[in-house]
C-alpha cells in the first residue's frame, strides 16, 4: 500500500487548477443510464471513484470510454441491472443506480452499502422516496431488489425526506425526470452538486426546476436524450488546498474554481486570519501569520460543510486559542482525531464536539487514514509538524483527490509517495 511522506515547515505559493467535483461527477455518470443516446462529460476528476463509477456502469452495459478528464458515456441497451457487492462496497455512491434504473430498465438490484467509517448512513430515505413513485422494494440477500409496480412508468408523487440528504435527492430527482407527471421534493438537499445534476438532466431534456433550493419540481418526461455537460469545480478539494495553505503559511491561488460555492468556508478562513481576494474562478489565499482558532458546526448547504471539518480541525491544532468543532451530519467522522493526537495534538471529544487547544506546533510521527477527508487533514497536519510524518493508507485520500502529493508539491510542499 501507498504512503505520503512529509517534511514539515515548508510555506506553500504558486497557482493551482482546481479538478472537476468529486460528487457532482458520480450522480452525473450514473445519470447516463436514463438515456440510449450518449453522454459526453468534460472536466471529470481522475480519481479512485470515478474509475469506480465507470467500471459499474460498463459492468450494467453501458459503452464507458475515457479521454483523460473527459467521458463518453452510451447505455445504448443495459446487460444487467445490478449493481454488485464487492463495487458497491468500496463506493457508496454506487446507490445513484439505483434510480435511474429504476426509471430507465424498471428493475434494478442493488446492493445495501452497509456501514461506513464515517457512520451507519442508511439509504432509507432513497427507498422511501422511491417507494412514492411506484416501486416496489425488497432486501434480499443484502440487496435492494427494486422494481416499477405493474408494467408502467414510475408516477410522479410529493416527497418529503426525514432529513437533509445529497445523494438521496440526487436519487429521486433521477427517478422522477421519467415518471408519469409532477414530482415534488421537499426538503431537498441544496448542495451546488445537486444544481450541477439538475443542469445536466435539464440539457439532456428533463425537466427540473428548483434545484439549489430545498423544493425541487420535476416535471417527468417521455424520454432524455444525449448531452455534453463540464462538471463544476470540487468545492471541497478548494476547501482543502486553502486549509492547506492557512495551515502551513504562504500564498497561493487556485484557478478554475467555483468562489461562490464555498462562503462558509471562506468566512471561517477569514475568522482565522488568512486574507482572500475571489475572481470570477479564482480564490488567492495570503497566510502570513499563525492562524487563530476557528470554531465551527457543520450543517447542510450553505453552511459549513461536513467534508471541510477534518482539514479545519487539522488546522485549529496549531492555531492560536481554543476551538469548538461540532459535527452534526455523521455521527463518527472524528477519526482523524486520533491520529492527530498521535501527531501532539490537544483534542477532547465530547459526544459530537472537539475541543482543540492550539499548540506551538505538532510532531511527525507515521498516522493512518481511515477515510477521505480523515486522510487530508493527516496530509495538512504533516505539511505543519516538525520533523517527518508519514500517512499510510493513502488509497483513502485517491478516492477523491487527484494526485495530491504532486499538486502540493508544485506548490512547495516536501511530499513524496512512497510504494
Ligand atoms: C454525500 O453523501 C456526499 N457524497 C458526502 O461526501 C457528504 O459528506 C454528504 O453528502 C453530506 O454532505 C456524495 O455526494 C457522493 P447524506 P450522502 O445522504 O449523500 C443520513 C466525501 O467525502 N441519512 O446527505 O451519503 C446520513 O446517515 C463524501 O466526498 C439517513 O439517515 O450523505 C447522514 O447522517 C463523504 N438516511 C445524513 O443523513 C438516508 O437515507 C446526511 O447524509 C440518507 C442519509
Amino acid at each position: 500500500m501507498d504512503k505520503l511522506r512529509i517534511e514539515g515547515g515548508h510555506r506553500l505559493s504558486g497557482n493551482l487548477r482546481v479538478a472537476g467535483a468529486k460528487n457532482a461527477a458520480l450522480p452525473i455518470m450514473a445519470a447516463a443510464l436514463l438515456t440510449s443516446e450518449e453522454l459526453r462529460l468534460d472536466n471529470v476528476a481522475r480519481l479512485a471513484d470515478t474509475a469506480t463509477m465507470g467500471r459499474l456502469l460498463a459492468g450494467l452495459g453501458v459503452a464507458v470510454e475515457r479521454d483523460g478528464q473527459s467521458y463518453a458515456l452510451r447505455a445504448a441497451r443495459l446487460g444487467s441491472v445490478e449493481a454488485p457487492y464487492d463495487l458497491v462496497k468500496t463506493m457508496r455512491a454506487a446507490i445513484l443506480v439505483l434510480g435511474p434504473l429504476l426509471a430507465r430498465e424498471g428493475s434494478a438490484r442493488v446492493s445495501l452499502p452497509g456501514g461506513c467509517a464515517i457512520g451507519a448512513r442508511p439509504v432509507d430515505q432513497h427507498l422511501k422516496g422511491l417507494q412514492a413513485l411506484g416501486a416496489e422494494l425488497t432486501i434480499e440477500q443484502g440487496y435492494i431488489v427494486a422494481r416499477r409496480s405493474g408494467a408502467g412508468r414510475l408516477r410522479g408523487a410529493r416527497i418529503v425526506t426525514d432529513m437533509v440528504t445529497v445523494t438521496g435527492t440526487e436519487n429521486l430527482m433521477m427517478a422522477a425526470t421519467l415518471a408519469d407527471g409532477e414530482t415534488i421534493i421537499e426538503n431537498a438537499a441544496r448542495e451546488p452538486e445537486v444544481a450541477d445534476l439538475a443542469a445536466c438532466l435539464n440539457a439532456m431534456g428533463a425537466r427540473v426546476r428548483g434545484a439549489g433550493t430545498d423544493r425541487i419540481v420535476i416535471e417527468g418526461v417521455e424520454r432524455l436524450h444525449g448531452a455534453t455537460h463540464r462538471i463544476m469545480p470540487d468545492r471541497i478539494e478548494t476547501a482543502t488546498f486553502l486549509v492547506a495553505a492557512a495551515a502551513a503559511g504562504g500564498d497561493i491561488t487556485l484557478e478554475g474554481t467555483a468562489p461562490d460555492t464555498l462562503d462558509a468556508v471562506l468566512d471561517k478562513l477569514r475568522e482565522a486570519g488568512a486574507r482572500i481576494e475571489t475572481a470570477a474562478d479564482t480564490i488567492r489565499l495570503r497566510m502570513d501569520q499563525r492562524p487563530r482558532a476557528v470554531s465551527l458546526r457543520t450543517e447542510p448547504y450553505p453552511a459549513f460543510p461536513t467534508d471541510a471539518q477534518a482539514q479545519f480541525l487539522a488546522l485549529n491544532c496549531i492555531a492560536d486559542g481554543v476551538a469548538r468543532i461540532t459535527e452534526n451530519i455523521f455521527e463518527n467522522r472524528f477519526m482523524h482525531v486520533l491520529e492527530l493526537q498521535r501527531l501532539g495534538a490537544s483534542i477532547d471529544i465530547d459526544g459530537h464536539t472537539a475541543i482543540v487547544r492550539g499548540i506551538d506546533h505538532l510532531s511527525g510521527a507515521t498516522v493512518m487514514a481511515t477515510d477521505l477527508r480523515a486522510s487530508a487533514s493527516l496530509v495538512i497536519a504533516g505539511l505543519v509538524a516538525r520533523g517527518q510524518t508519514t500517512v499510510e493508507r493513502t488509497y483513502h485520500l485517491d478516492r477523491g483527490y487527484e494526485e495530491m502529493e504532486r499538486r502540493l508539491a508544485s506548490l512547495g510542499a516536501r511530499i513524496e509517495r512512497v510504494r
